[in-house]
C-alpha cells in the first residue's frame, strides 16, 4: 500500500464514527467542519452518547445518521468489557464472519454500503477488532492513537491493508503541529545538516483522570488505568516518535531496526490511590499496578542514528511531548521551541519563529490539529492521493508499545524491529511536505 492512491470520491466522503466518548466527540465536531464529510452511521456501547453524535450530525443540516448501541456480545464487568475486545480479536483474525449479536454493533455499522472510512476513536483494546472489521468489509479505516497493542495485531493491519486494497490511517494529529511542520521543512531543507539524534515522548499526568472519583470520566470505568496492572512499557509512543520518524524519513530511507526500554519502580498510581482515592472507588479492586512510572526507550535506525522514546502518565509535571532534534548542524528543543545552528546562533539558542518562512503551507490557516489532520485527510480522499500517513507509519509508530514491553520482559534487552514494508523503507518517497494540490 505503499504510494497507493485513494480512490477519488469527489465531492462527497461517508464517514462512520466508532466510538464517541471525549476524543470521538472532538472528531466528530472537527470532521463536521468540512462540507465533503458526510456522517452517515455512529456507534457507540453508550446509548446517551450516541444520541448526542446523531444530534451533533443533524445540527449541521445532515441527514439523521443510522444508530449503533450493540455491546458485541455480553459483559457485565469493564474487565469482561477487555476480555470480549481480546475475544473479537481472536474472531476477526480467524476470519470468522459476523454473529446475531452484531446486527447492533460496530461490525453492522461497518457492513453498511453507504460507508466509504470509519472512524474509530474507541479504547485501546478495541482499535484492533474494529479496524480489521472495517477493511474487510471493504472500508478505509482510520483509527485514533494508536493503531493497535500487540505486534500481531500490527501485522495483522498491515497484512489485512494490503490484501484488502484498503488503507489503514492512525490518527496521529501532532505530526500536522506548526512546529513540527517547520522542523520537518528546515530538515528536508539541510538546515540541521546530517541528522544524528532525536527525543519524542508522551509526558500527560493523568492520575487524578484514572480514578471515577476523582474526576476520571472514562467509560467502561477507567479502561485505561486498567492497562496499568496488564503490563510494564511504553502505552503511548506514537506522539513522541512519529514527529522525530517523520523528520528523518523512516520508511522513507531509513528504518527503526531495535529498542532497548527500561521503565522506572511503578509507585505513582498506587500512591495517589492512598492518599486520594475514597474506599468505594472501584480502582481499590485492581490488582497491582505494574507499570513503572516513566519508561525510556532507546530506538536505533539503520543508518545509526538513535531516538530517545518517553512515557509516563504518573509522574506530576507540565504536558510534553519533548519533540528534540540533532543534527551536524543545529539541534532544536521544544518547550519552548528554540534553535541553534552553528556559525548563525552567536548568542546561544534562537527562538524558532526566526524560521517562520518555513512554515507549511497547511498553516496558512491558524487551525486545531485535528483540523490540519481531517483537512489532508478528507483532501486526498476527495481528489484520490496518496495519503499522507499509511498503514506502515502507522504500524512503525505504534510498535514501541508491544517492544517496549518485550524488552523489559527480556531483562532490558534489545528487540528487533520488524520492517512493516519489507524492504520498501530504502526508497525515498514524499511525505507531509508535499506541496498544496489545490494551491
Ligand atoms: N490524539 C489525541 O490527542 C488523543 C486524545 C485523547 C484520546 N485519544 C485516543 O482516543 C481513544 C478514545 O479515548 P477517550 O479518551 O475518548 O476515551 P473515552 O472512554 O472517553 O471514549 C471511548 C469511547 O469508546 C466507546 N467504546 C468502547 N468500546 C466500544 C465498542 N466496542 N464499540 C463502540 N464503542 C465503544 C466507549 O463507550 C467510549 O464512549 C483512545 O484510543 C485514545 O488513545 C487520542
Amino acid at each position: 500500500m505503499i504510494g497507493v492512491p485513494f480512490d477519488a470520491y469527489g465531492d462527497q466522503v461517508r464517514v462512520g464514527i466508532v466510538g464517541v466518548g471525549n476524543r470521538g466527540t472532538r472528531l466528530l465536531e472537527a470532521m463536521l467542519q468540512f462540507p465533503e464529510v458526510r456522517v452517515t452511521a455512529v456507534c457507540d456501547i453508550n446509548p446517551p452518547r450516541v444520541h448526542h453524535a446523531a444530534e451533533m450530525v443533524q445540527a449541521t443540516g445532515q441527514p439523521e445518521p443510522a444508530r449503533y448501541s450493540g455491546r458485541g456480545g455480553h459483559w457485565q464487568t469493564p474487565q469482561e468489557n477487555y476480555e470480549l475486545a481480546v475475544h473479537h480479536s481472536k474472531l476477526v483474525r480467524a476470519g470468522t464472519r459476523p454473529d446475531p449479536d452484531a446486527d447492533d454493533d460496530y461490525r453492522a455499522l461497518c457492513a453498511r454500503d453507504d460507508v466509504d472510512i470509519v472512524v474509530n476513536a474507541s479504547s485501546w483494546e478495541w482499535h484492533h477488532p474494529v479496524c480489521m472489521t472495517a477493511m474487510l468489509n471493504g472500508k478505509h479505516a482510520a483509527t485514533e492513537v494508536p493503531l493497535a497493542m500487540e505486534l500481531e495485531h500490527l501485522w495483522d493491519l498491515v497484512n489485512t491493508s494490503e490484501a484488502m486494497r484498503r488503507h489503514c490511517i492512525m490518527l496521529e494529529q501532532v505530526v500536522y503541529g506548526r512546529t513540527e511542520l517547520r522542523l520537518l521543512r528546515m530538515a528536508h531543507d539541510g538546515l540541521f545538516g546530517d541528522l544524528l539524534v532525536g527525543a519524542g515522548g508522551y509526558h500527560n499526568e493523568g492520575r487524578a483522570a484514572a480514578f471515577n472519583s476523582t474526576g476520571g470520566t472514562r467509560y467502561p470505568e477507567g479502561w485505561r488505568r486498567r492497562w496499568w496492572y496488564r503490563r510494564d512499557g511504553d502505552f503511548y509512543s506514537m506522539h513522541g516518535v512519529g514527529p522525530v520518524a517523520v523528520y528523518m524519513d523512516i520508511n522513507r530511507g531509513d528504518r527503526f531496526e531495535s529498542i532497548v526500554s527500561m521503565s522506572s519502580p511503578a509507585i505513582g498510581l498506587t500512591a495517589f490511590r492512598e492518599q486520594h482515592v475514597p474506599p468505594e472507588d472501584a480502582g481499590w479492586n485492581d490488582p497491582p499496578y505494574i507499570k513503572g512510572d516513566r519508561t525510556l526507550s532507546q530506538v536505533m535506525t539503520a543508518k545509526g542514528r538513535v531516538i530517545q522514546v518517553s512515557h509516563d502518565e504518573t509522574v506530576p509535571q507540565p504536558y510534553t511531548r519533548v519533540n528534540w532534534l540533532a543534527g551536524t548542524q543545529a539541534t532544536f528543543n521544544d518547550d519552548p521551541p528554540r534553535i541553534f545552528v552553528d556559525g548563525t546562533s552567536d548568542n546561544g539558542w534562537d527562538d524558532l519563529d526566526d524560521y517562520g518562512h518555513y512554515d507549511h503551507w497547511l498553516w496558512e490557516i491558524d487551525a486545531p490539529l485535528e483540523e490540519h489532520m481531517f483537512r489532508r485527510l478528507f483532501q486526498t480522499m476527495r481528489l484520490g492521493l496518496v495519503p499522507d500517513i499509511d498503514v506502515y507509519d502507522s504500524a512503525t509508530w505504534s510498535v514501541q508499545i508491544p517492544l517496549s514491553t518485550e524488552s523489559i520482559r527480556r531483562g532490558n534487552r534489545p528487540v528487533r524491529v520488524p520492517d512493516f514494508t519489507r524492504g520498501q523503507w530504502e526508497e525515498y518517497r514524499d511525505g507531509l511536505d508535499r506541496p498544496n494540490p489545490e494551491g
